[in-house]
């Protein structure tokens, strides 16, 4: 069982990152092989927005998405996390999704069959931000809403959600619970 996680923050010790690792060291105890990829470490470009994208075999950008983009599809449960930057996803987390155009016109779907969404604003913009990931996510994987498991919370500085202790929790709960989902599956 696998669960990747894809994560739009680029602070490394940050407040995503840190309840990323949580959810994915509590999916590891139960049994999941876990792996995360942080955006910002790798070259994820923005969509040129081709007119004959359908057409092509291959993305025409070479940079790291289209195996990032293989992962996705090949996990069995996969995590979005991101930090809230105006109101929406980070910039990294808005062009990795803008990547998956390449499998919309391709009729690609992933093959997980549970997602997690994991999302810190300082204050304000969760809504949109969950609104915009639900749609993603729509477009992206063939699974129910049940099976759909979302975390949100408040932090800011560096560290703040570590010191936020029902926040930590929930994101193990995450953990989890999506294990638990694929387990009644296999
Ligand atoms: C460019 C930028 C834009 C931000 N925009 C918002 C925002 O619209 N709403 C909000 O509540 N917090 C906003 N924040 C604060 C972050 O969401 C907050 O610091 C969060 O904890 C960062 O997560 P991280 O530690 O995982 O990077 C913004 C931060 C940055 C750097």
């Amino acid at each position: 069982m696998k669960i990747l996680a894809i994560v739009g923050s680029p602070r490394l010790k940050g407040n995503t990152n840190y309840l990323v690792e949580q959810t994915l060291e509590e999916a590891a105890k139960l049994g999941a092989e876990t792996e995360k990829i942080v955006l910002s470490q790798y070259a994820v470009n923005s969509c040129l927005g081709h007119d004959n994208c359908a057409s092509y075999d291959t993305c025409r950008q070479r940079d790291d998405t289209g195996w990032i983009l293989d992962k996705l599809c090949q996990a069995d449960g996969v995590i979005l996390a991101t930090p809230v930057y105006y109101y929406n996803v980070s910039a990294q987390m808005k062009a990795f999704i803008d990547r998956n155009y390449f499998l919309y016109k391709h009729d690609r779907k992933s093959r997980a069959r549970v997602v997690g969404i994991i999302v810190v604003a300082g204050s304000e913009g969760v809504e949109d931000t969950l609104h915009t990931l639900g749609q993603f996510i729509g477009e992206t994987f063939k699974v129910d809403e049940d099976k759909i498991f979302t975390v949100w919370g408040y932090a800011d500085r560096l560290g703040e959600a570590k010191d936020n202790l029902p926040l930590a929790e929930e994101a193990r709960k995450l953990g989890r619970q999506m294990v638990a989902s694929l387990k009644m599956e296999a």
